[in-house]
């Protein structure tokens, strides 16, 4: 048998079209285009493709982008008063500084002097917070995304064993909390946890975002198992580049019942959701 693959780029595509809509009703009646600025210290390739495809689907959805692009060298000084300035900025709603940053500058500092309200990335300690008592406010882009996912494929986690492989602050506790939140029972596994095949084989929901490639095969999986593969990592291939997942796709998806490919699975919908608490960030900010 072979899983549903879950076609994220669509479904990423359908919400930049609502968000789109939304966003010229919004300028329609208040006259507010949700603004989104976003910083890019240094030359990181990878962090520049990223920052180009953000900017990209800022302006496929209607809403508006400033760009910063500063060199690698800046002081932390520098990185900081910019971030005071967009906070006070009633054009911007959201504000990202791309990870990761120069090793002059405390990404910490940094991220936690963001305004909560324009934290469009939910990795301010406040937002993390809110988000473990249950309370509104932003949530980080990836676990967003994948949960839409996993809800277009399941109407109901209740009960259900969710396992989630990566504790990171980004995906891994958010993602754990936001099915905490669906009444899974959640476990989250790491680098440390024993027998991680046998702990991932007891999963109905299976995310994996620990950043290796190919490493969950499909005899980790349950069968008709739920599995939403967030790594994005470059491999060498017969001396050729490919983006391959942290899920051996090949094999688990002969196994699950719904998994996510990568490319065009959780990818797409992390910048489709940056769009949404952009948006989201506007409507409040007009009450
Ligand atoms: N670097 C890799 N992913 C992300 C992300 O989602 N947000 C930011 N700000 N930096 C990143």
């Amino acid at each position: 048998m072979s899983a549903t693959i879950i076609d994220g780029f669509a479904v990423a595509a359908g919400l930049r079209e609502k968000i789109a809509a939304d966003a010229a009703a919004l300028k329609a009646s208040h006259g507010v285009t949700p603004g989104l600025a976003v910083v890019l210290v240094g030359e990181d390739p990878a962090s520049a493709v990223y920052v180009r495809n953000k900017l990209k689907a800022t302006a496929e959805c209607g809403l508006k982008s400033l760009e910063f692009k500063l060199p690698a060298e800046t002081p932390e000084a520098e990185v900081l008063a910019l971030v005071e300035r967009l906070n006070a900025d009633p054009a911007v709603h959201g504000i990202l500084v791309q990870l990761p940053l120069p090793k002059q500058i405390d990404a910490d500092k940094v991220l936690g002097l963001i305004h909560p309200d324009k934290d469009v990335d939910g990795f301010h300690p406040l937002n993390a917070g809110r988000l473990s008592v249950g309370l509104p406010g932003f949530v980080p882009c990836t676990p967003r995304g994948s949960q839409i996912l996993i809800d277009g494929v399941t109407s109901d986690l209740s009960g259900k064993h969710a396992v989630v492989i990566g504790r990171s602050n980004i995906v891994g506790k958010p993602m754990a909390q936001l099915l905490l939140q669906k009444n899974a029972t959640v476990t989250i596994a790491h680098s440390r946890t024993k027998d991680l095949p046998a702990v991932c084989r007891t999963a109905d929901v299976l995310v994996a975002a620990v950043g290796r490639p190919l490493m969950v095969k499909g005899d980790w999986i349950k069968p008709g198992a739920i599995v939403i593969d967030v790594g994005i990592n470059r491999i060498e291939v017969d001396g050729k580049g490919k983006i391959v997942g942290d899920v051996d796709f090949d094999s688990a998806v002969e196994v699950a019942g719904a998994i996510t490919p990568v490319p065009r699975g959780v990818g797409p919908m992390t910048i489709a959701c940056l769009m949404l608490n952009t948006l989201d960030s506007a409507r409040r900010a007009v009450g």
